[in-house]
């Protein structure tokens, strides 16, 4: 089976292969770290998260005992860059009280979305809270939100596929990419 590039796509960053990789280092990690801390809750950040997720949940030992929620925020709105603002769209179906909670994140750029959601979810009262993230895009940098986990350090550019959106299109793509410049040429300063 030939597959074939969708429009806009410039390069591929990582393909399936070392996401996976990321992933099983990540669940390895985490195994380790929540041993005797065993039905850690984690809560996956839709939608781009969606794919990472289910893939960390299914990496990790049976023996952890994960459970899975989710919920979603928004910042970027239709643009590549973010607004600034977080609004919480979506919140989790079950309380956090006395839980072990890992935020499942897709990337951290600038960082509010998630510090936005470690201050919301703090305010809770899990019995801990840890984040991990897919994507470390270091760059730009406005608030120091802590990240316990990282997958992959991410080149300064705006990557789309593997759950990740570019005006809600490419979340389908197996692998993380850039995308060619015209495809933002729409976009107003
Ligand atoms: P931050 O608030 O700037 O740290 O960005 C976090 C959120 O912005 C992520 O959950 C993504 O939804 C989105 N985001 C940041 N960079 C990218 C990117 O390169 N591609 C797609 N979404 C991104």
């Amino acid at each position: 089976m030939t597959s074939v590039t969708p429009e806009g796509i410039e390069a591929i960053l990582f393909d399936a292969d070392e996401i996976s990789k990321a992933v099983a280092r990540l669940a390895g990690a985490i195994a380790r770290d929540y041993a005797t801390d065993p039905s850690v809750l984690l809560v996956g950040v839709l939608k781009g998260a969606l794919f990472f997720t289910a893939d960390l949940a299914r990496a990790l030992p049976p023996s952890l005992d994960p459970r899975i929620d989710f919920l979603a925020v928004t910042s970027y709105g239709n643009a590549s860059r973010s607004s600034g603002e977080v609004r919480l769209l979506k919140d989790m179906s079950e309380s956090i009280e006395g839980k072990h909670v890992l935020i499942v994140e897709d990337i951290v750029d600038n960082g509010l979305t998630l510090s936005y959601l470690q201050d919301l979810l703090g305010r809770r009262h899990p019995a801990s809270l840890r984040s991990c993230v897919l994507l470390d895009k270091p760059y730009r940098r406005r608030v120091d939100a802590k990240v316990d986990y990282t997958g992959l350090v991410c080149p300064d550019t705006f990557v789309v596929g593997y759950g990740l959106d570019y005006q809600e299109k490419y979340r389908n793509l197996p692998y993380l990419a850039k995308l060619e410049p015209w495809v933002f040429a729409g976009e107003v300063e």
